[in-house]
């Protein structure tokens, strides 16, 4: 299927890094090329379920925003913006909660997650710690996506209940008052190997592993060299398969190098050279991105009207859909 209204959510949160960029940036892009409209928003508004500190959430707004910037995100193309500058958004999202039983959000994952965390910490209230901000978070994505008859969503598995939330209470809407809103459909973003970090799990903040994007040359090479490798010799064949090293090198090489890079691995190759290998092919997809971060970054006025921009191209989508819902539930 081409997709024809493609839309995404960004919580800016942490360093971006490289799991990132395949897992979710890379693919994302891609799929704006193919749509017939795509929005991708800074959901700065769900960070505040975590973030409570103005000017940390200012920056991770604007270092998310110029990471996507400066990976290719298009801003002629694409829409992009802030959400807490679409308040449609949140007008919706209140209607929203209205159609929304609370045993649907009872079962929806971080808030289990953070339920379950209580539980094992022997603390008595279930509940605490839980805003309603953190346990209606998956309202406000499904204002989100329906606010802009959104038919494709790319997330991560662990944003996809979400999406079949926000189906959901469409659809109990549109029982109602007839087809209002749009049932959006989630694309998990990939499903080859999930990128390893430097222990070899998978690359994540919390186990401390990633592998940071904007990093100057010299430091990525010393990071990539503290991959965990096992003991066998430079001379020893090495499975490229099993090689957290190498599928790293392989996101970020053309056919034959990869093929070249195999052959090496079965007759043998030193973890010193394989390294290097996926250094050198690194640091050729990440120069022209890590320039253009340096220079978003360093004019956050820019950064900004570029979102104000695209935040008036949202409203112009938002309003008219805004008056559709207000219409069919006998607002004004
Ligand atoms: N919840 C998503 C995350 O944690 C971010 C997000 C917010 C989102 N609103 C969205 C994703 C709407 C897709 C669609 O990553």
């Amino acid at each position: 299927m081409t997709a024809s209204i493609v839309l995404t959510g960004i919580k800016p949160t942490g360093t971006p890094h490289l799991g990132n960029l395949v897992g979710a940036i890379k693919p994302a892009l891609a799929l704006a090329e193919s749509a017939a409209k795509s929005l991708y928003f800074v959901a700065d508004y769900h960070a505040l379920t975590a973030i409570h500190d103005a000017a940390k959430l200012r920056a991770c707004v604007r270092e998310v925003a110029a990471t996507w910037l400066a990976l290719g995100l298009d801003p002629e193309r694409v829409i992009f913006y802030r959400q807490s500058d679409v308040p449609e958004i949140f007008e919706l999202s209140w209607i929203l909660s209205c159609f929304t039983s609370k045993g649907l959000m009872n079962r929806a994952h971080a808030y289990k997650a953070a339920v379950d965390k209580n539980r094992e910490g022997g603390v008595e209230d279930l509940d605490a710690g839980v805003s309603m901000g953190l346990f209606g978070y998956p309202v406000l994505m499904a204002a989100d996506i329906l606010l802009f008859r959104t038919n494709v969503v790319p997330v991560g598995k662990d944003q996809v209940q979400h999406v079949e939330i926000a189906r959901d209470i469409a659809q109990r809407f549109n029982t109602i008052y007839g087809p209002v809103l749009s049932l959006p459909e989630a694309r998990i973003s990939k499903d080859t190997a999930v990128v390893p970090g430097l222990d070899g799990r998978k690359m994540s903040k919390s186990y401390d592993n990633i592998v940071p994007l904007f990093l100057p040359p010299e430091k990525l090479k010393k990071l990539l060299f503290k991959f965990k490798t096992d003991s066998t010799a430079p001379s020893e064949p090495k499975d490229p398969d099993a090689s957290p090293l190498f599928h790293l090198y392989r996101e970020f090489s053309s056919a034959p190098e990869t093929e070249a890079l195999r052959q090496r691995f079965l007759t043998g190759i030193g973890w010193g050279e394989a390294k290097e290998a996926v250094f050198t092919v690194l640091d050729r997809a990440l120069t022209e991105p890590r320039r253009r971060y340096a220079e978003l970054i360093a004019d956050p006025a820019k950064i900004d009207a570029l979102l104000t921009e695209g935040a008036v191209r949202a409203r112009a989508l938002a309003v008219p859909m805004l008056n559709e819902v207000r219409q069919a539930i006998g607002a004004r």
